[in-house]
């Protein structure tokens, strides 16, 4: 079996970060969250993973390599643009040939991994096995209508949805679905949707598997989603010190401190993670937080944000439910006239109190 990771597409719900860098690469819990798609796949016995790549192509090449770093195989597949689901499994057939294989939407994070689903789609051998999640806003999703068990319709973002089973973006197919995507047409939004050629392979008979999760997923494409992915994933975490706290700073509950990082007569209240080479000074870290590498905090407080690397906050009375892009700069300033001075990117969100 091979796999398809999606990392092309635009990332428009999370725009300023999304202007300048891939959604799939956010850090949640200091991990890029396209690298759980890799270590989920891979744990799963799968080592040939096809990447699709558009705008951000050079970024996600960076980060992710020829793969040595997981003892992967990865073959990048250029999209021109985000055509469609569809569209990218389309594009991959020369790399997937007549193989079976799982797709997964690089920014979904499911936290079960997927090894027993592949396992369960190895022995069924359906055509297609497809992954529900109940939801509570499904008209966000893509969702599935089932009758005694079995998908009887799957509808894309429906304004009025059937159900609430949401599709989980981590899908198996065998070769047939390349019939199916070459046998839909674009949808209202001009994309070739793969709910539609999932629709395809039930229509003319083949055998599209329902498996409902019960564990966590999330669609990491929200901030609200990924802040709730970090919360999440920093509750399992196990604690650890490789950087240096010293004697006036307190580490409460799980934290995690990475190597080169810096702890300054401060306070961490866990569960938090501290990037590597970051500087915490006078400064308050709270729960749910995760600051990258090579950042600086101080006489500021943080809560239940991300805040990305090379990015510095001082003097910042509190900031809580925050994704802090790269290399910001968040100050107070003394000079008058008392103002705010603001140089934001482009769809930038600030709340001011
Ligand atoms: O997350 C689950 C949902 O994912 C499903 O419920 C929907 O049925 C499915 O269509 C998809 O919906 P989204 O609107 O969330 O898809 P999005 O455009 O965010 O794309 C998902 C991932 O695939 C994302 O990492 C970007 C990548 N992508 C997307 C498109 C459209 C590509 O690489 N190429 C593309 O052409």
């Amino acid at each position: 079996m091979k796999a398809l990771i999606l990392s092309g597409g635009t990332g428009t719900r999370l725009r300023p970060i999304t202007h300048t860098s891939a959604k799939q690469l956010i850090p949640v819990a200091n991990k890029p969250i396209l690298f759980y798609a890799i270590e989920a796949i891979k744990e799963a016995g799968i080592n040939d993973m096809g990447i699709i790549v558009g705008d951000t192509r050079e970024e996600v090449k960076e980060a992710v390599g020829d793969g040595e770093r997981w003892g992967i195989n990865v073959t990048y597949i250029e999209q021109e643009a985000p055509l469609g689901l569809a569209h990218a499994v389309k594009i991959s057939q020369d790399f997937l040939k007549d193989d079976s294989f799982v797709m997964f939407l690089g920014d979904n994070l499911i936290r079960e991994g997927i090894t027993s689903l592949v396992q369960e789609f190895e022995r069924e051998k359906p055509a297609a096995q497809i992954l529900l999640a109940q939801v509570e806003h499904p008209e966000r999703f893509g969702v599935a209508e089932l009758k005694d068990g079995k998908v009887v319709h799957l509808v894309e973002k429906p304004k009025n949805p059937p159900s609430n089973y949401a599709l989980v973006g981590v899908y198996m197919f065998d070769s047939n679905i390349f019939t199916a995507v070459n046998n839909i047409k674009p949808s209202w939004r001009d994309e070739l949707e793969i709910t539609d050629a999932i629709q395809y392979l039930i229509t003319t008979g083949y055998e599209v598997r329902p498996h409902i999760i019960e564990g966590w997923w999330k669609d990491t494409g929200r901030l609200e989603d990924l802040l709730e992915a970090n919360r999440i994933i920093l509750e399992d975490m196990e604690s650890y010190c490789e950087g240096e706290v010293d004697e006036d700073s307190q580490l409460a509950g799980r934290v995690r401190i990475e190597k080169g990082a810096k702890i300054i007569n401060s306070s961490i209240r866990g569960p938090a993670v501290i990037g590597e080479n970051t500087i915490i000074e006078n400064s308050y870290i709270g729960p749910f937080t995760a600051v990258y590498y090579d950042a600086k905090v101080s006489n500021s407080e943080i809560e239940h944000s991300i805040i990305l690397e090379k990015s510095t906050i001082s003097d910042i009375a509190r900031i809580e439910e925050s994704l802090v892009g790269k290399g910001v700069e968040i100050t107070r300033s003394d000079r008058k006239p008392k103002a705010y001075r603001l140089m934001l990117g482009d769809n930038s969100n600030i709340s001011l109190v």
